[in-house]
């Protein structure tokens, strides 16, 4: 993970949506004549980012919880009291495709605005069938929509939706829903990539997670989860055994969890930001894992409980100063491996030819003042396949 190159005084050649070639500046000149060229002189250009966990479909802003947080009450504590998701799902149910489509697209162009290129983005805030759905045609218009990758998951198990807690054989009814209604449904309309779970005691259980992940994976979705983020309790394990592209969180992941990722290949995407928000001391163990050859991704974890940040370097910022990563390791982390979290490693996260033309043009002079410069937005232009997808207004100057 700390493999990664900075070069100077190199071009990039981009055929239509790929890169054909990253090579010395003055020769791609003359073997391109009458290529356009876009001058980035005087600044980092770099892969764009892979925003590989968000969950950017809700409704209104959950800023009263960040009070009660700070009086005390634990982030499980809300979710019992009927806030946390549960305020999320009341909200997002009485609201149309139309309304959330109009609230999410500017939170998708703030992430582009950071470098993000490629975007993972979750339903789980409907938690029945219809609004589920709803859900995730409103990532599908995003995707045909905006100029950034887009990719889909159902996260229909983010929460055990308080109708069915209130029933006494609720929970068995809202599993066989998963697996016998949302998902055949989700499945036929191809409305996602990726299924998901949030896998943590107090939500779905390890035996419960298999069931749905299992069903998931026979209907041909890729597999991921919000393991481990509170209490180890085996969620890093079922990653491992199903296959999963990537176990998310992991803030309490076990020695044995580890191992499993590692066995695995499972990408252990960590959210650092989720836990700055939360006000936790606890990091996921990101050198351990690093150093276990499990392959690390950072993420914003985008959502209006726990990470309402639009700013990917930030993460970045985080992913040095709290979980011990080298710039070069989390600069990997935000690129080629959030690409694998995405099952897309192969022609998204690098600047290689035969590599899709999703690039960063920054305004700074050393990529370590990506994670230095925390909080700011510095990215100057962007481009996802070839194509622009996001300009920073030149006139307004950056601040240094
Ligand atoms: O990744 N941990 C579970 N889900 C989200 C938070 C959801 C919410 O609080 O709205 C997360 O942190
Ligand atoms: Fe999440």
């Amino acid at each position: 993970m700390a493999d990664a190159v900075v070069r100077t005084d190199v071009g990039v050649l981009v055929d239509g949506d790929r890169i054909t070639a990253v090579d010395d500046e003055k020769r791609l000149r003359s073997e391109a004549a009458g290529a356009e060229v876009v001058d980035c002189a005087r600044g980092v250009l770099t892969p764009g980012f892979v925003d590989s966990h968000t969950h950017a479909i809700f409704g209104r802003a959950r800023y009263e919880e960040q009070e009660l947080r700070a009086a005390g009450v634990p982030y499980m504590e809300i979710a019992r009291r009927g806030g946390g998701i549960h305020a999320s799902v009341r909200d997002l149910r009485e609201r149309s495709e139309d309304e959330l489509f109009a609230l999410a697209e500017p939170r998708l162009r703030a992430l582009a605005a950071s470098g993000v290129t490629t975007v993972e983005v979750k339903s789980g805030y409907g938690l029945s069938l219809a609004d589920e759905l709803k859900s995730l045609r409103v990532v599908r218009r995003l995707a045909e929509s905006l100029p950034m990758r887009v990719r889909a998951t159902w996260l229909g198990a983010h929460e055990i939706p308080l109708e069915f807690r209130a029933r006494a054989n609720g929970r068995r009814e809202y599993v066989e829903l998963l697996v016998h209604e949302m998902l055949p449904a989700v499945a036929q309309e191809r409305l996602a990539s990726y299924a998901d779970v949030f896998c943590e005691p107090g939500v779905f259980t390890v035996e419960e997670s298999r069931e749905i992940l299992s069903a998931a994976r026979a209907a041909g979705l890729a597999i991921k989860l919000h393991a481990d983020e509170l209490v180890a309790g085996g969620g890093a394990e079922l990653a491992g055994e199903l296959g999963a592209v990537s176990a998310d969180h992991l803030a309490a992941i076990s020695d044995a969890g580890i191992a499993a990722l590692a066995a695995h290949g499972t990408v252990a995407t960590l959210l650092p930001g989720t836990m700055l928000f939360l006000g936790k001391r606890d990091q996921a163990p990101a050198r351990r894992l690093v150093e276990a050859g499990v392959p690390v991704a950072l993420a914003t974890d985008f959502n209006p409980g726990t990470s309402p940040t639009p700013t990917f370097p930030l993460v970045l910022t985080l992913g040095v100063s709290q979980l011990r990563l080298s710039v070069a390791e989390a600069m990997l982390a935000g690129t080629v491996n959030g690409a694998a979290a995405l099952g897309l490693a192969d022609r998204v996260g690098q600047l290689s030819a035969g590599f899709s033309a999703d690039l960063a043009l920054w305004d700074v002079d050393d990529v370590r003042e990506l994670p230095y410069w925390y909080g700011a937005g510095r990215c100057r232009a962007s481009w996802t396949r070839g194509k622009p997808c996001h300009a920073h207004d030149l006139a307004l100057p950056f601040p240094r």
